[in-house]
């Protein structure tokens, strides 16, 4: 039986950052399945498929072959074939995936397949909204890991500020927001925190403090 961390948690609450410095640690595979659901959603960005159209954004989702490789350590996704890493991080990827893909059935269904298919042949640290409560229902540790609004907002200005991107504090703040409105109440696996997830917040701890606390839990 192979072992499976689940962490899920809202929109820049430091999930993937902490996910690869357990699953280091643990020399274990980490899947950011979030990467999964942009991939698709720069499916249907680059084929310019109108986000309204239900019936569109379905049949884009069925054209999309996603799937995962590892190359050092790194998760590679493939977009038919093709690695997409790259063009992965925009706020427009990760609009739609939140607004549009994460939404449709269809899409739900074969990526929830292919994590499950992930974890159940190899040890995994998992992170994503669903993670706890339907892809790895039976997980060994469950996390869902949050921070106050503010102190995301704030996280994710300073990295786009390290790039040299000029941003506001403000409209980042609120397109957190948003994004966090979406995925809580979307009608199929919202955002929420499992019944049997601990809770942990960040938003006055250091990133060692929330690993040691994770890898405390696997004790
Ligand atoms: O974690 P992220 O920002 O890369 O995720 C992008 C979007 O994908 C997020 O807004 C919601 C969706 N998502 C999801 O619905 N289920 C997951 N397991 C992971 C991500």
């Amino acid at each position: 039986m192979s072992y499976q961390i689940a962490i899920d948690g809202p929109a820049g609450a430091g999930k993937s950052t902490i996910a690869k410095k357990v699953a280091k640690e643990k020399a274990f595979i980490y899947v950011d399945t979030g990467a999964m659901y942009r991939a698709m959603a720069y499916y249907l960005l680059c084929r310019g498929v109108d986000p309204l159209d239900d019936a569109a954004v379905a049949a884009a989702c069925m054209e999309a072959d996603v799937t995962i490789t590892h190359e050092e350590g790194e998760q590679v996704v493939l977009l038919n074939g093709e690695n997409v890493n790259s063009v992965l991080r925009t706020e427009e990827v990760g609009n739609m995936a939140s607004a549009c893909v994460s939404k449709n059935p269809k899409a739900r269904e074969r990526l929830t397949t292919l994590q499950k298919a992930i974890a159940a042949k190899n040890n995994v640290v998992m992170d994503g909204r669903d993670i706890g409560t339907c892809v790895l229902p039976d997980a060994d540790v469950k996390v869902y890991l949050t921070a106050s609004t503010g102190v995301r907002a704030k996280r994710r200005y300073d990295e786009l500020a390290a790039k040299g991107e000029e941003t506001d504090l403000a409209q980042i703040e609120e397109d957190i927001r948003k994004r966090d409105e979406q995925d809580m109440n979307r009608k199929i696996a919202p955002l929420k925190q499992a019944e049997d997830a601990v809770l942990i917040d960040s938003s006055h701890m250091t990133i060692d403090e929330v690993v040691q606390a994770i890898l405390d839990l696997c004790k």
